[in-house]
């Protein structure tokens, strides 16, 4: 039996696989705020992928002709309607996805796989409701189809057992009759798999130590606020069109020399404060989607002080730090909520002394565009940690307050 061409084999299953992944992860493309961008440009680039092979399947077909049809009378012309309209729903949803870009409002740059700039198509603002509305329709009538088709091949294969299904399959490989269809289960489940866990692209962003070269005792608590007099409002988000995809990946922050980590806890009736000399963070974070926000702060649990030569004595050793065995304390957050107009909390983990428990943050942003102010605190429980386990510590309060201040700049 003639069967097609491989390269019109290999394209049909590739499309196929990449089709399911489209529709896995374009369901999943609304609601992922920042935290989708990197989503948003990987499905147009496989969209467009898509687009371009089918346009080389259409030669091919042309090229290499495909086998004649198997079967008249109206079950033939019902496959060739179902090949003609999957043909249209290959061509449709990449061209519609295309089109919604190109007319939304704000117009987001689309680097296919980071690397080629996709133009805008020259379509009128007033199509971008068309565009939209079709682009979710056509893969639903793409599902129909595809289940017709399959439905057809199946007819093929167990009732009339006309072996119709291996011109499709290189080789008559029982193995490939079971694997190339499973490809686009594959494809649908691979669509899902990454969407838990998109990273921005830079959460590798280097840290930068922030030094203060003498650490001097101060009211910690107060001084953090002290610095930070400057509540000008947020960029203004309140522009009329808003994005509907994310703009860009969430900003890397890189926290400016002369921020402060300082904490204060109560001693019999007196207040003990003190601060970190060397911390560094790392903040990746959109102001308007902070869920996708990434925060790790490492601070280097040697360079504290309270401003006592004698009880700066006795915070590095096993008593309140064990400096010895774990130098670094980390607090790290993937995503933060807002609980006010310039106000967050981030819930994540902090480890100090080898000792993970979950810890919540609570930051305010003042200023606008590129750099932010950044003042917060947080209430820290010390007996878990093994923090003030000794004799020494039988008058201090079970809860330490951490505040921290800090200009972050954004390139
Ligand atoms: C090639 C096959 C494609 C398929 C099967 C596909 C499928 C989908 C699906 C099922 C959705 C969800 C629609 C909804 O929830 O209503 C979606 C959303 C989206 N797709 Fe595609 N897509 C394809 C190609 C493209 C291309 C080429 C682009 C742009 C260049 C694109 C841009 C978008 C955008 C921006 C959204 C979000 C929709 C919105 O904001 O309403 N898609 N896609
Ligand atoms: C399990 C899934 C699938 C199976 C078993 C399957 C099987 C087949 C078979 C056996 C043929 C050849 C029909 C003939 O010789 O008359 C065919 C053709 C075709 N298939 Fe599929 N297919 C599947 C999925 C898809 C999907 C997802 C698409 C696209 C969305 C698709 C698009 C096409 C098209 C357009 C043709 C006609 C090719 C031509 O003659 O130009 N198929 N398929």
């Amino acid at each position: 039996m003639p069967r097609y061409s491989l390269t019109a084999i290999i394209l049909h299953w590739a499309i196929a696989a990449l089709l399911a992944f489209q529709i896995s992860v374009g369901w999943a493309l609304e609601g992922l705020g920042a935290h989708g961008f990197a989503l948003y440009q990987l499905h147009k680039s496989v969209g467009i992928t898509i687009l371009l092979l089918t346009l080389v399947r259409i030669g091919v077909r042309y090229w290499k002709p495909r086998p004649p049809k198997l079967e008249g009378g109206w079950q033939g012309a019902l496959a060739s309607g179902v090949h003609v309209g999957l043909y249209a729903f290959m061509l449709g949803a990449p061209l519609t996805g295309w089109a919604l870009v190109s007319t939304a409002k704000v117009k987001v740059p689309t680097l296919l796989f980071g690397i080629l700039p996709l133009p805008h198509l020259p379509l009128p603002a007033s199509t971008h409701g068309l565009a939209e509305n079709g682009h979710g329709l056509i893969a639903w009538l793409g599902i129909a189809l595809f289940l017709l088709h399959v439905a057809g091949a199946l007819r093929h294969h167990l009732l009339i057992r006309d072996g119709l299904i291996w011109r499709m399959i290189p080789g008559r490989s029982t193995a490939l009759l079971v694997g190339l269809p499973a490809l686009i289960l594959l494809g649908f489940v691979a669509g899902r798999v990454i969407l838990p866990t998109p990273r921005p692209a830079q959460t590798a962003a280097a840290p930068i130590a922030v030094e203060e070269p003498e650490a001097l005792p101060a009211p910690a608590v107060n001084a953090v606020e002290a610095t930070l007099p400057d509540s000008a409002a947020i960029a203004d988000n309140s522009a009329a069109a808003q994005p509907e995809e994310p703009v860009g990946p969430p900003p890397t922050w890189t926290v400016q020399p002369g921020g402060r980590i300082g904490f204060a806890v109560g001693n019999d009736g007196e207040t003990i404060s003190g601060s970190f000399g060397k911390w560094t963070a790392s903040i990746v974070m959109d102001p308007d989607h902070p869920d996708s926000a990434d925060i790790r702060v490492s601070i280097d649990m040697a360079s504290a002080s309270v401003g006592d030569a004698y009880k700066d004595g006795m915070l590095p050793g096993d008593e309140f730090f064990g400096v010895a065995a774990h130098p670094t304390a980390t607090f790290t957050a993937k995503g933060a909520e807002a609980t006010g107009p310039n106000s967050y909390r981030a819930h994540g983990t902090l480890t100090i002394k080898g000792v993970t428990k979950p810890q919540s943050i609570r930051f305010t942003l003042s200023g606008a565009g590129k750099t932010r102010k950044v003042s917060g605190g947080a209430t820290i429980a010390r007996a878990p940690f093994g923090v003030g386990n000794g004799d020494s510590s039988t008058g201090l309060d079970p809860k330490v307050s951490l505040t921290f201040g800090f200009t972050a700049k954004t390139p």
